[in-house]
């Protein structure tokens, strides 16, 4: 009996202290590394910031000595002149790594530089000041308060998603009351991320593409990302001033068109930290050209069910 007692209290404090798992987006806003990615290459020890082909990211785990990790599993350490990468070849490991009001800190602060790359070709993550710096805030994502789409249907997440949405809801409720009291009385801004579990659309910034602004583009390299107001009447506007307008027919979500025939689309809302449509928070990435996706609120050949993860919340 005792035994089972002493067993069951070490189990507890084994999980109050268990390594945390979570994604990270950068924030700054009106600039390029607003909602972001940390991505890596292959070959390369280096993190960097922003999209690009070819790159790869995913979870990063908080140890609780302090360490971190990345989706190689491998230990994340700074070189001398602050640059972040995979440990080895000058990059030394740190125990100095934390979560604070969630944001990633380094040494209890925030201080995180996207610094230009030696090659020019990108940006990779440095804890000092350096040349042409831009300083980005890294916000956790973190995997127990980001949800799955409720009306998902695509059976790829495991059993544990799976308990009947609504019961989720109901449980979640509360949280939600609190995050969101504000909304009601003015216009909220803020940025999105897309998730889907287990899948490329995880953790990917909603884009707005010169060629194309009447539908937004889930992912990839080409344009800005997209932040938004949610108005008191339901409708959206993006960082523009423009209006968003979901296309009723084919379900394409971006723009309004530049000769004002488009009335912004309403129905808007924000629930449980998730962008709501029409009452559904299903949001679908659909194949638009080679590694190019497109956001509609209706499922297409190819597509993938996607939420999109409200960031950045600020009311007025
Ligand atoms: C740290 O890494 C960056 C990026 O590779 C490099 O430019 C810099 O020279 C390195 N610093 C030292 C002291 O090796
Ligand atoms: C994630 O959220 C849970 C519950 O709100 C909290 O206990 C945990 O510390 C959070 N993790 C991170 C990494 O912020």
């Amino acid at each position: 009996m005792q035994f089972s007692t002493t067993f069951s209290l070490m189990t507890m404090v084994a999980i109050a202290t268990a390594a945390k798992s979570f994604g990270l987006v950068t924030i700054h806003s009106g600039s390029m590394f607003q909602y972001a990615e940390i991505i890596g290459h292959d070959n390369d020890p280096l993190l960097y910031v922003g999209s690009s082909s070819g790159s790869k990211t995913g979870n990063f785990v908080l140890n609780d000595d302090g360490t971190l990790s990345d989706w190689n599993n491998k230990k994340i350490g700074i070189n001398s002149s602050g640059v972040a990468g995979e440990v080895g070849n000058g990059i030394s490991e740190s125990k100095d790594f934390g979560v604070s009001d969630e944001h990633l800190t380094y040494g209890g602060k925030e201080v995180f530089v996207a610094c230009p790359s030696e090659d020019q070709k990108g940006y990779v993550l440095s804890v000092k000041q350096c040349d042409k710096g831009t300083g980005v805030s890294l916000r956790v994502m973190n995997s127990s308060d980001v949800k799955e789409s409720s009306s998902s249907t695509t059976p790829t997440t495991t059993s544990t998603a799976t308990p009947s949405p609504t019961t989720l809801t109901t449980a979640a409720a509360p949280a939600a009351t609190t995050s969101s009291s504000a909304p009601a009385s003015g216009e909220c801004n803020f940025g999105v991320v897309t998730i889907k579990s287990g899948s490329q659309f995880q953790y990917q910034a909603l884009k707005k593409v010169d060629s194309h602004p009447h539908v937004f583009s889930v992912g990839g390299s080409e344009g800005s990302e997209v932040s938004l107001t949610l108005q008191k009447d339901g409708s959206l506007k993006d960082q523009d001033g423009r209006g968003i307008y979901v296309d009723p027919s084919t379900g394409e979500f971006g723009d309004v068109d530049p000769w004002g025939k488009e009335q912004p689309s309403k129905s808007f809302s924000i629930k449980d930290s998730h962008l709501v449509f029409n009452d559904k928070d299903s949001f679908y990435a659909c194949p638009s050209g080679d590694n190019k996706y497109s956001l509609s609120t209706k499922d297409c050949t190819g597509g993938t069910g996607i939420a999109l993860h409200v960031v950045d919340q600020k009311c007025a």
